[in-house]
């Protein structure tokens, strides 16, 4: 009898029609104007932030999400630190996250000086559960002029950073309700959610603030960049303010008034990412036909499924990902190895957050689906040249 991992790999390998020896889980494109609009920046000697293509850039993220600023950064890491500090996010508070996600969002807080405070995911979105964060807010929290109260900790929760997973939307009217209704903030961690949108609105644009991110890896890339989005001037002139070393305007005199950051995105990058937005419309196209694909031959599978888009949302489909009907870190690891063995690459999700050494001690709430989901995901191949097979 077949094993799990065996019919696994057949799927993919009927799938992906694999003819190379290797299929890497996600590689980026280049077959626009990456190179002329590279040549005509190096050309114009303009290759740090000045320039025509940083502002170019800027705006077509502008019209392509609808925020009304976009500020581009040199990652996705540094835009959600900007987006706290914004905020006023300081040394001491805490603020809500959740456990399933990458690394960066975590570390943003604590260049802050700010502590992670973990929020459980729900299975229909692998993002925050708002009504799980409503019940441990009920426990935990208290209002009072100031904002939000941890009445266990005595800290100020300023913050909540969801996190729209592999490009599949939060369920956004459920938590900005709570966190309006607690006072809190919210910043989008939209790394991974280029082109995905709830209910028609694309995502970044419910939180005051939004980081987006132009990996090697994401959905479109600048090699390394990253962009905060907001439709607030006031938040964005201060975010523009910030990453420019709190320069003061003058014709030539260097004034600054308080430690800045020098995190704007060189024009460079932005030359490769005026590029690649050209070309994003077809990424979404082909992603999304490679997501279809999947879910059609893993329907008669048992015991595992292709993750699908929530209801209310439409995901970009950035990373695709498989699901054990239960939690099985055993079988997870033998479908990694077959897989891997194969020469398709696949990746668990990352290992929760309050797992990891340097979070261990942060507060968090009872993380049961996350722990579930961390022996259920498998991430397969996405790269959008899949969906032209
Ligand atoms: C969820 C999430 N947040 C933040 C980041 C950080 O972005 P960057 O790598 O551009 O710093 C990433 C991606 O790398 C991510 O996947």
């Amino acid at each position: 009898m077949k094993t799990l991992a065996g019919s696994i790999v057949e799927i993919l390998a009927a799938v992906l029609s694999k003819k190379s020896s290797y299929v890497p889980l996600h590689i980026p494109e280049f077959e626009g104007n990456e190179k002329d609009y590279v040549a005509e920046c190096i050309d114009s000697n303009f290759v740090s932030y000045l320039g025509q293509f940083v502002n170019r850039f800027e705006g077509m993220l502008s019209d392509f999400t609808g925020a009304k600023r976009v500020l581009a950064m040199v990652n996705g890491t540094t835009a959600l630190h900007i987006c706290l500090k914004v905020l006023g996010v300081k040394a001491g508070d805490e603020v809500l996250l959740p456990a399933l996600t990458f690394v960066a969002t975590a570390n943003a807080v604590n260049y802050c000086g700010a502590v992670s405070h973990f929020v459980d995911v729900e299975e229909k979105t692998l993002g925050m559960d708002p009504i799980k964060l409503r019940e441990h807010l009920g426990e935990i929290a208290a209002i009072d002029e100031n904002g939000c109260l941890n009445k266990s900790s005595g800290a100020r929760i300023r913050a909540c950073i969801p996190m729209h997973t592999f490009g599949h939307p939060v369920d956004m009217d459920a938590l900005m309700e709570v966190c309006n209704d607690y006072h809190i903030d919210v910043v989008e961690d939209a790394a991974e959610s280029l082109g995905a949108y709830y209910k028609g609105r694309h995502t970044g644009g419910f939180g005051r603030v939004a980081a987006l991110s132009f990996n090697g890896n994401k959905i479109i890339t600048t090699g390394g960049g990253g962009a905060i989005m907001t439709n607030e001037d006031g938040l964005a002139d201060l975010a523009r303010h910030m990453s420019t070393t709190a320069k003061m305007p003058h014709k030539w005199e260097y004034r600054h008034d308080m430690v800045g950051f020098n995190y704007r995105m060189p024009a460079l990058n932005a030359a490769l990412g005026c590029a690649q937005m050209e070309k994003l419309p077809g990424f979404l196209t082909r992603k999304r036909r490679l997501a279809q694909k999947y879910q059609r031959a893993f329907e008669s599978l048992d015991k595992v499924r292709f993750f699908v888009e929530p209801e209310s949302a439409k995901s970009n489909y950035w990373l695709n990902a498989l699901l054990l009907e239960k939690p099985d870190m055993a079988l997870r690891n033998t479908i990694l190895e077959a897989t891997n063995d194969a020469g398709i690459m696949t990746r668990p999700v990352w290992t929760l957050l309050h797992k990891l050494p340097m979070f261990t001690s942060c507060p968090r709430m009872d993380l049961s689906v996350s722990e579930g989901l961390e022996a259920r995901i498998i991430n397969i191949p996405s790269s959008a040249c899949l969906g032209d097979i």
